[in-house]
């Protein structure tokens, strides 16, 4: 077992893992954070998308061990208590999800374009979410919540306080992670 430190949601937390454990299971099974979900394990779906660093990455193509020092965010990390966060609130306006059970990597996908491009293009964000299937073909109304997303992210930003917190600052300058997308 390898002991493993990283800051996750703001947390700051160390987990015992086996080197195999990929970050996925880690977060499901050891700190309970099930918001995350496993689909196809093998990096296809986009289901597991997190933030490494403020990257999305494919949390179940990512070892646990590797995250070492970094900083996670997880859709459990975005609203602060009751209030959702610009681009979750986006999702419920732009009516962007039927099951759901695609919606956090999607979320996590548009919150990681939004720390790197404030003002994205139609094309910007269907590449965002082009790693993230949708077997309720809900496409459509996920860009349009890409576009309102921007939209309340960059209100939220006129009125002072930066939505994104850390994770616009550490998608700055971070390089490549592990669980990189395609
Ligand atoms: S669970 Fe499908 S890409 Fe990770
Ligand atoms: S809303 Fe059902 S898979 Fe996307």
């Amino acid at each position: 077992m390898h002991l493993v430190s990283f800051r996750i949601n703001g947390d700051e937390r160390s987990l015992a893992v086996e080197p195999r454990r990929t970050l996925l299971d880690a977060l499901r099974a050891d700190l309970a954070l099930t918001g995350t979900k496993k689909v196809c394990d093998m990096g296809d779906c986009g289901a597991c998308t997190v933030l490494l660093d403020g990257r999305a990455v494919y949390a179940c193509l990512t070892l646990a061990v590797d995250c070492e020092g970094r900083e996670i965010t997880t859709i459990e990390g975005l609203a602060h208590g009751n209030e959702l966060d610009p681009v979750q609130r986006a999702f419920v306006e732009a009516d962007a999800y039927q099951c759901g059970f695609c919606t956090p990597g999607q979320i996590m996908s548009i919150t990681a374009l939004l720390a790197e491009q404030s003002a994205p293009t139609e094309d910007e964000i269907r590449r965002a979410v082009s790693g993230n299937l949708c077997r309720c073909g809900a496409y459509q109304n996920i860009v349009k919540a890409g576009q309102r997303a921007a939209e309340l992210v960059a209100a939220t930003r006129t009125n002072g306080s930066n939505a994104n917190g850390s994770r616009a600052s550490a998608a700055a300058g971070a390089g490549d992670a592990p669980g990189g997308r395609r």
